[in-house]
């Protein structure tokens, strides 16, 4: 491929090569020329390959990776997974740690900030979070405009694209403080339209937010509330947090890497969010344990199990809930929610369909087809039943991961910012469309 972009010439290396064995040669068999490119993380760098060319107006060679699927985007701090051992660490701190002993707004702190807070840290953080939780009256107004069937995804992706025409200081994303005036609005302001939103498609009134009570604790209220009064289950609210925290950040999934990439441009965070919801609303992104209960329902009975499972192994149809891009192995979120099933269904009854689950995970990690693709349960595996056992309709299920999504998105926005090798997300194209030719006018077309 040919193009007359040309660059300006630059050496190969452009950190020198620790030892030799840091290093990578590559010889062009096209030109016989051979090139020595230095490794760092495991990477080289994509642009260093364009010094590979076969005449001074070639373009250079690219990699051709649709959907990402071998290329590093970023250098992040945030996240650590390793698919093929089942861990997930944010900030070093293991996941299974931190939804047995941290708070959800401590994880958001986590997330932002690099380190847990100290007491008074997070008495701050509560307490700005606590002052920002209403939003202004013409966004009720403007929410009242959805159809009375409106998704609720579709409600907030809108709503927090809104908010950006509320706050235009946010559009100042160099300043630091403001920044921090950015998320405390978001992480408080989140909570508030997903409720509006749960509201809305029942015909039921706005319930505003009621600052005597916790984060969590305010956003249950403001959805079950009724003439006022909610009876509050702390079990079912400290399950609901665990899975918050459990959502909190994936690295570079589909929807952060969207909040990345439309931040990238130096929009406000409210658009670059709104970007990121609009990712999660993806049914393959944030809708498979939706997915994972219509399943259960057509299996119907414990019975139908090893038909079903012989249907999978035909290549007529998946079973859902299980596999993973990333996790090669148990994904340490879905053994989390497992428990917290335990801790739901002892609360609200046993479903028939968990049984159904549980005994079509025990035959699934026996049988030879799932043990050799190391196809083992994920996030979604339980979490739509532990959702519904809630009393959440399925169509919420993805709005509950956006607001638990939202910490990652905001931490992977700021790093992205303070990036000094980040610059706005425009990738390569292989152009496969016509050469050029000549207009037609329209009596000479067919
Ligand atoms: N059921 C049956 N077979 C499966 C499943 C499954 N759930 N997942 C993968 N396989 C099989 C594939 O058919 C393929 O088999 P083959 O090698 O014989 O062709 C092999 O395992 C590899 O599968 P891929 O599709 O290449 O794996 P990929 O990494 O692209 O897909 C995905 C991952 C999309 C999650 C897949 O496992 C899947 O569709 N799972 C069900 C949907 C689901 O649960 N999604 C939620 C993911 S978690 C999240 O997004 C929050």
């Amino acid at each position: 491929m040919t193009d007359t972009l040309t660059l300006p010439d630059r050496p190969a290396s452009a950190t020198p090569p620790k030892t030799m064995a840091d290093t990578l040669s590559v010889t062009d068999n096209r030109t016989g020329k051979s090139y020595e490119f230095p490794i760092a993380d495991g990477t080289i760098k994509a642009t260093d390959l364009r010094q590979i060319k076969t005449s001074d107006e070639d373009f250079g060679l690219m990699t051709y990776d649709p959907a990402f699927m071998n290329t590093a985007s970023c250098r992040s701090a945030i996240t650590f997974i390793d698919g093929d051992k089942g861990i997930l660490r944010y900030r070093g701190y293991p996941i299974e740690q931190l939804a047995e002993q941290a708070s959800f707004l401590e994880v958001a702190y986590l997330l932002f900030e690099g380190e847990l807070p100290s007491q008074a840290q997070l008495d701050k953080w509560t307490a700005d979070i606590r002052y920002h939780t209403y939003v202004h009256t013409n966004v009720i107004k403007f929410l009242e405009g959805f159809r009375y069937d409106a998704h609720p995804m579709g409600m907030l992706l809108g709503a927090v694209g809104a908010l950006s025409t509320f706050y235009p200081d946010a559009k100042h994303i160099d300043d630091p403080a403001n920044r921090y005036v950015q998320k405390v609005r978001l992480m408080a302001k989140l909570p508030t339209l997903a409720a509006f939103a749960f509201r809305h498609n029942r015909g039921l009134p706005y319930e505003f937010p009621r600052n005597d009570l916790d984060y969590i604790g305010n956003y249950v209220n403001m959805m079950f509330s009724i003439g006022g009064k909610h009876e509050p289950n702390k079990v079912l609210q400290r399950a609901l947090e665990i899975l918050l925290i459990l959502h909190a950040d994936h690295e570079q999934n589909c929807s952060t890497s969207a909040v990345r990439s439309v931040g990238s441009s130096h929009v406000d965070p409210f658009s670059a969010v709104s970007a990121g919801i609009a990712a999660l609303y993806g049914p393959l992104h944030g809708g498979a344990n939706e997915a994972v209960l219509l399943m259960l329902d057509e299996i119907g009975e414990k019975k139908n199990i090893p038909a079903f499972i012989e249907k999978v192994k035909a290549g007529t149809g998946r079973l859902m809930g299980f596999g993973h891009r990333v996790y090669k192995n148990y994904d340490p979120r879905a053994k989390l929610i497992k428990r917290i099933a335990d801790d739901v269904f002892g609360q609200t009854g046993m479903n028939p369909k968990l049984e159904i689950a549980l005994e079509l995970e025990r035959i699934a990690l026996e049988d030879e087809y799932f043990i050799k693709r190391k196809l083992y349960p994920n996030v979604d595996f339980y979490s739509g039943l532990i959702y519904q056992a809630m009393g959440y309709p399925t169509d919420y299920f993805t709005v509950l991961f956006a607001v638990g999504r939202l910490p990652g998105w905001l931490a992977q926005w700021e790093e992205m910012l303070k990036d000094k090798d980040q610059k706005i997300a425009r990738p390569r194209q292989i152009y496969t469309g016509y050469d050029e030719r000549p207009f037609v006018p329209m009596k000479n077309r067919k």
